[in-house]
């Protein structure tokens, strides 16, 4: 029996110690130490040996068995430590490297200054309304006092879609769209992209966007016209800003204007920011035609009414003092991050 017991251990140890895996370390524990491993066999031998002889061989199986489990214990330890640290080899961390930068996104200049211009307006009681892109010739033009040889077609010439469909050059199409509604009064303003057959540079895009400015009602004069746009300028450039209004010309409105702000860089003394002039032209507006009031509907003996048309993204070069329009457009992170 000694014999045997000696090569079991032998067998058992050396199998232990080129045992790569807990899995193969296992099969080793069963086939030893199992029911019908090779130890346990040798202990059911006992019934066998001499009675006054069991005890001591007992004993001394007992000693190989508690060798080999120890054995078994420490190698299974170091199994699970190599498999420990391979997988932290192919999992390693470096924790030194900068973190993953998560960055907010955030409202272009031209939402931000929009957002201004409605919550003024909106403050006044005026609506913001929508009107289509694709536009009949009728609303952007014929409508507008502008009948189909007029040459201020010319200047704004687009791009058509048929003979009498286009992209709107103007937002002053929706004056039109909002007085055939027959609800008056009217005060509301009007955001949206135009489009125009222009070459892209510093001040001009063929895609740009206007804030359209309508109130219809009784007794509406010019007076309501300056304080309501001299109001609406206090509120966006600084409450010193002055308006000043410059006779100019629009088919639909009659009189017509241009207003200009003093200059908020320099308070009007002139600097290089307004180009030695101490004001800023800002928008056309005028008392809309009596034409165009019949036109679509409306009684001009009976209600007048005032319109404006600023560009939005002009006001967010002002506001914002870029000097460039097509950074507007570019969408470069590290420009529209400075708002
Ligand atoms: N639609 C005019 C333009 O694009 C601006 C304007 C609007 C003028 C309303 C007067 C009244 O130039």
């Amino acid at each position: 029996m000694d014999e045997q017991l000696k090569l079991i251990k032998e067998e058992a140890l050396s199998a232990i110690a080129a045992a790569e895996t807990p899995e193969s370390l296992n099969d080793i524990r069963v086939n030893v130490l199992g029911k019908k491993g090779s130890l346990t066999a040798l202990l059911k031998g006992l019934r066998d040996v001499a009675p006054e002889d069991r005890p001591a061989a007992g004993q001394k199986i007992n000693d190989v068995r508690g060798e080999i489990e120890k054995a078994l214990a420490d190698a299974q330890d170091n199994a699970q430590k190599k498999e420990q640290a391979a997988r932290l080899a192919v999992e390693q961390i470096d924790v030194t490297l900068p973190a993953k930068h998560h960055t907010g996104g955030h409202s272009h200049p031209c939402t931000i200054a929009l957002r201004e211009m409605e919550r003024i307006f909106i403050g006044m009681g005026y609506e913001v309304v929508e009107g289509p892109e694709i536009e009949k010739d009728y609303y952007n033009f014929e409508a507008l006092n502008i009948p189909a040889n007029h040459p201020a077609k010319d200047e704004q010439d687009t791009f058509y879609i048929n003979a009498d469909m286009l992209l709107r050059t103007q937002t002053s199409s929706t004056q039109i769209h909002e007085m055939e509604k027959g609800r008056i009064p009217i005060r509301m303003i009007s955001p949206g992209r135009v489009y125009r057959a222009d070459e892209v540079d510093a001040t001009h895009s063929p895609v740009f966007h206007q804030v359209e400015g309508l109130v219809v009602d009784k007794g509406i004069t010019f007076a309501d016209l300056k304080g309501t746009l001299a109001e609406f300028s206090r509120q966006l450039f600084g409450p010193e800003t002055k308006v000043r209004f410059r006779p100019h010309h629009f088919p639909f409105t009659e009189p017509s204007a241009e207003m200009d702000v003093s200059c908020f860089k320099c308070g009007g003394k002139g600097c290089s920011f307004c180009k030695g002039e101490g004001w800023i032209e800002i928008l056309g507006c005028g008392m809309v035609h009596p034409h165009v009031l019949e036109m679509s509907g409306i009684d001009p003996d009976e209600y007048t009414g005032f319109a404006f048309g600023v560009g939005l993204e002009r006001i967010a070069l002002l506001k914002y003092g870029i000097d460039d329009m097509r950074l507007i457009y570019e969408n470069d992170i590290r420009f529209l991050e400075q708002f």
